[in-house]
């Protein structure tokens, strides 16, 4: 049974990737029904936090039903960080996240995300000062390392956890790599198999098939495993992992109905939270895996993603609903 602190979170969780534009309330929710035993927020500048901008605060809502949930937030810059910490505590989640590991330049640039992964004891000394500033179980996200020449991750997780930090997450690439290659989750296992570790160590990167989380769980005995792009517009891969865990099958794919009901339940609810323009914009990266598999369905995914307009593209659901009612996802 992994713990977060005292957040029991199941043997074997599966955990929603924090992930930017993503990983929001709607979809959060969606991935919680289906199955996620944790999920966390897409991740919030500190330093946007503490000026209030409207973009970074909006982000800390979250609701009852999803718990438990952390939110994720970063920055490089020990004042902000604990300043952050503080409002973060007033939104109430169960834990607080510290992204250590995003790759894009323009957080890099500043030593925040995978950036600090240059300065350990920078690391180890933000994440020290932020686990006594909260009550809360802080744990952290990373990569393997900086670059393939400087992979530090063995001292790192242990040096995380000496300081207090509850659990962590790793994702089996380097920042150098970005998203490219494959996740190699052997570093990720010689963590937890480190005698010192006693802190949950969770595995992330390429868990695609509920195959490869059985392997991530039984070959590399991790404590559970993070998921993010799989989810995306498939937030049923949730329930497929679990079942297969279960019983050895594969769950047949969702409906038709399913999907739609997915499709127009997203839609809705993103809007309600953040707004028709948004909503509508940030809800169509999913339509591909929602209705992936569909032949000649270009015309319809069109409709979905060049309307402004929720209208449009809730009457394309309709026309695709009257046009394709019958069809058998494989
Ligand atoms: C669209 C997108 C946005 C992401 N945003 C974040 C983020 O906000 N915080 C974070 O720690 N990682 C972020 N990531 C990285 C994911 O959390 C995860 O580490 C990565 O996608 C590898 O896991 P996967 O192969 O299961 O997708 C993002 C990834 C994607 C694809």
């Amino acid at each position: 049974m992994a713990k977060i602190g005292n957040i029991d979170v199941g043997d074997f969780p599966l955990l929603l990737a924090p992930m930017e534009d993503v990983s929001d309330p709607p979809f959060r929710a969606l991935c919680k029904e289906q199955g996620a035993d944790v999920v966390y927020t897409e991740f919030i500048s500190s330093e946007g936090l503490i000026r209030d901008a409207a973009k970074s605060t909006m982000k800390l809502d979250i609701y009852e039903k999803e718990r438990p949930v952390g939110i994720q937030i970063f920055g490089a810059n020990l004042e902000s960080m604990l300043q952050s910490v503080e409002i973060v505590e007033k939104s109430g989640p169960d834990i607080i996240d510290i992204n250590f590991g995003c790759p894009v330049k323009k957080v890099v640039s500043k030593g925040a995300g995978a950036g600090i992964l240059k300065d350990v004891d920078l690391m180890v000394s933000l994440t020290e000062a932020m686990v006594k500033h909260t009550k809360l179980p802080v744990t952290v996200k990373t990569r393997l390392g900086w670059d393939h020449d400087s992979i530090k991750i063995l001292e790192v997780a242990e040096r995380l956890q000496d300081v207090g930090c509850q659990a962590i997450s790793i994702h089996g690439r380097t920042r150098a790599q970005m998203y490219k290659g494959e996740a190699d989750w052997a570093p990720i296992a010689e963590v937890k198999n480190n005698p010192r570790m006693h802190i949950p160590v969770f595995g992330n990167g390429d868990v695609d098939t509920p195959e490869r989380a059985m392997e991530m769980r039984d070959k590399f005995g991790l404590d559970g495993a993070m998921i993010g792009r799989a989810s995306i517009g498939y937030p049923w891969f949730f329930r497929e992992v679990k079942h297969y865990f279960e019983t050895g099958e594969h769950l047949p794919p969702p409906t038709m109905k399913e999907r739609l009901d997915a499709a127009r339940r997203h839609l809705q609810m993103a809007i309600d939270w953040k707004g028709e323009k948004l909503g509508v914009f940030e809800t169509r990266r999913h339509y591909t895996n929602y209705f992936k598999g569909i032949p000649h369905f270009k015309e319809y995914r069109m409709k979905m993603v060049t309307s402004d307009d929720s209208v449009d593209v809730f009457k394309a659901f309709d026309e695709v609903e009257r046009e394709f009612s019958d069809y058998q996802f494989a």
